[in-house]
Formats: C-alpha cells, sequence, structure tokens
C-alpha cells in the first residue's frame, strides 16, 4: 500500500476526511502524540488499526470527537461527574471512560462494556474529524510497543506502506499521550498520567485512586484495569535502565562502564559535558514540559544511533512528571537502581 503524506491544508485535511469516511486509515496530529485513525462506528475500519500496529486485540481505543454533543450517543449516560470533569479540560488531553451506547463496535472497546472518549484541543484534529463527518478511533500512530511518535517523520518511520495516509500537522506540543481516567468505577480511578495532573483532575472529583499499574509493574496474574498498562511499551531497542540518584553519582556510576560505542546515557540538557558516555538529552532537570515533550523523539535518536545499552537520569514524577516518569519506567522494563 502506499502511503500519502498529507499536508495541513484544507484541501489535504478534506482529502483525509474522505479516506476516512470510506473506511480507510489517515494517522492523525493530535496536541500530544500522533493518532493512527478510522472511522470509529465502522468495526472493520477499526480492525484494520490492530493490523496495521500488530496491536493485540485485547486493548481497546480512544474515540475523539470535535464538540461535547458529540459525547452522549457513544456512552450510556453521562454522570455530572463526568460533564464537571470535561466542562473543566475539554478540549484538552484528558481521556475519560464511561459505560458505552450500543453504538460502539466490539473492536473499539475490545470486549468491555466501556469505552474511552477524548475531546482533542488541537484545531487540527478537530477540522479532521469534522471533516471525516465521524467519530474517530484512534491508538498512537506507533508500531505496538515502540514510543509513540511526535511528528510526521516518526510516523511515517513507523506506518510507512502500512496506512493510506499521514497528515503532518507538525510536532506535537506535550508529547505524551492523554491522562486516562475511568468514572466507570465506584471512585474515579487515574489508568495513566498524562497532561491533566492528579491534583488537577482532584480539584473537579475529590478523592481519585491512583491504579497501582501507574507507578509499578502489576503483579502476576493482576487483571489490568487498563489493558495497555501490561504492555512492554514505549520501548527503544536498547536496554534502558533509570538510575535514581544525583548527577554526581550518576556521573560516578558510568565512569567505568565497558562497551562505551553502544552505551549511552539519556540525561537532562548541560549534563553532557560532565558524562562520560555518548549523551541524548530529554530536556531540563525539573522542567516536565520539556521533558514530554522531548521524552519520545530521544528514545527514537537512541535506536537511530545504534544504542544498544542505556542509562537514563531519573525524571522527578511529581505533577506532569508523573506521565514522563511512567512512560521511561515502561520504555526501561521497570529496571530502576538506586544509588
Ligand atoms: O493522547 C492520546 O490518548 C493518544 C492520541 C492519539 O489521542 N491516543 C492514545 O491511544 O494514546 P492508545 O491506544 O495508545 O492508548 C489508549 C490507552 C490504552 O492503554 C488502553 O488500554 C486504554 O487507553 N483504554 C482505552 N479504552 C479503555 C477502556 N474502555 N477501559 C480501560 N482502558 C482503556
Ligand atoms: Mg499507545
Amino acid at each position: 500500500m502506499k502511503t500519502v503524506l498529507l499536508k495541513n491544508t484544507d484541501e489535504d485535511i478534506s482529502r483525509a476526511g474522505q479516506i476516512l469516511r470510506s473506511g480507510g486509515l489517515v494517522a492523525i496530529p493530535t496536541e500530544t502524540v500522533y493518532g493512527l485513525a478510522a472511522n470509529a462506528l465502522n468495526g472493520c475500519a477499526v480492525a484494520k488499526i490492530f493490523e496495521a500496529k500488530g496491536r493485540p486485540q485485547d486493548n481497546p481505543l480512544i474515540v475523539h470527537i470535535s464538540e461535547l454533543s458529540q459525547w452522549e450517543r457513544l456512552v450510556s449516560g453521562i454522570p455530572p461527574q463526568a460533564m464537571a470533569l470535561a466542562e473543566a479540560y475539554w478540549p484538552g488531553p484528558l481521556t475519560i471512560i464511561l459505560p458505552k451506547s450500543g453504538i460502539i463496535p466490539d473492536e473499539v472497546s475490545a470486549g468491555l462494556d466501556t469505552v474511552a472518549v477524548r475531546f482533542p484541543s488541537m484545531r487540527t484534529t478537530r477540522k479532521i474529524i469534522d471533516a471525516a463527518g465521524v467519530p474517530l478511533a484512534a491508538p498512537s500512530a506507533n508500531l505496538s510497543g515502540s514510543p509513540s511518535p511526535t511528528c510526521a517523520r516518526h510516523t511515517m518511520d513507523d506506518m510507512c506502506g502500512r496506512i493510506d495516509a499521514v497528515l503532518d500537522g507538525g510536532e506535537c506540543n506535550f508529547g505524551v499521550e492523554s491522562t486516562v481516567i475511568t468514572l466507570a468505577a465506584e471512585v474515579p480511578r487515574l489508568l495513566r498520567p498524562g497532561a491533566v495532573t492528579p491534583e488537577e483532575l482532584r480539584e473537579v472529583l475529590g478523592e481519585i485512586e491512583i491504579d497501582e499499574a501507574v507507578m509499578g509493574r502489576l503483579k502476576d496474574g493482576v487483571k489490568a484495569a487498563s489493558p495497555g498498562m501490561k504492555y512492554k511499551h514505549y520501548s527503544p531497542k536498547a536496554e534502558v535502565t533509570i538510575i535514581k540518584s544525583n548527577l554526581d553519582k550518576f556521573c560516578d556510576f558510568v565512569e567505568n562502564m565497558k562497551n562505551e560505542e553502544d552505551t549511552f546515557a539519556l540525561c537532562f540538557d548541560g549534563e553532557e559535558k560532565k558524562i562520560r558516555l555518548k549523551c541524548v538529552s530529554y530536556g531540563c532537570e525539573g522542567d516536565s514540559l520539556t521533558q514530554s515533550h522531548r521524552l519520545f523523539t530521544a528514545l527514537r535518536e537512541l535506536d537511530e544511533r545504534g544504542a544498544k545499552t542505556v542509562y537514563a537520569r531519573c525524571p522527578s514524577a511529581d505533577g506532569v512528571g508523573m506521565a514522563v516518569y511512567n512512560r521511561l519506567l515502561r520504555a526501561a522494563g521497570f529496571s530502576v537502581i538506586e544509588l
């Protein structure tokens, strides 16, 4: 299949809309990461997403809308708490899970009785949804397991030849995926941290629970509330280890490493001179927003430069940092050394 690269023009957006309406797949920009979109109400179109990504069949998709009013027919009802949350943070990088309505195909919900919905803030995303005239199911547009793409080139690297088109909307602003919260449980539960922080969710909802899969590895036999959390994820090919320490201890730790050729440090800006390894940096220490913006690009750069072993400086897990730490922890397959 030839994959067309579309531009962010009205003409190309309307072409993307046509492809989506007729059951094709288009990778689209959003404020978080690029998504691999299909008509959410067409089970056959949605099934092609799983094939293109190599995604496990039991991992449900997020449905994207361009107006608040489109939410109602996707879910069985909108409780006041959910509406308050939407009013506070939509459009934006927040996904809300509720019991689904009858029009959601099983391919979207992967057999669950709930559906995840997001109203993105990026204008181009909303224009594409409008052009398609239907809600769009879209997981991140990476091959399953790889870091999510945050620009059209990364999306092409993974999806060229597998889908109809990629629409180039530039670099994603936030750079890691949306916050996912379920309101289908008794107490609201954070399933995936993102740009909307636990503190911001508590401001609207009061008490929330943080799923144990957010900050650690699920124990054997525990069923994942969010199926995506159980898979190895966001991983470069290299073996990544997070080093929890200050910069001096990190430098001492890597001082005597062998195999320097393919051993890299994933560090913060300005640390390259002190660290005796090849370095890829992913933002300023203490600045979670630059880190979220650059983390996935940095993980892909490590692959491009042939890294086999990577030691990563540990980000702060406060606020937006929880999202950065959560993704890096999965990229590292939960391997953390505390010095
Ligand atoms: O920012 C984002 O959310 C991006 C952009 C494209 O919107 N999308 C995205 O989709 O990250 P995906 O499929 O890569 O991640 C969706 C996550 C998965 O971990 C999935 O298991 C979980 O949300 N999820 C989706 N529907 C769910 C449901 N009904 N119940 C529990 N978890 C659900
Ligand atoms: Mg994903």
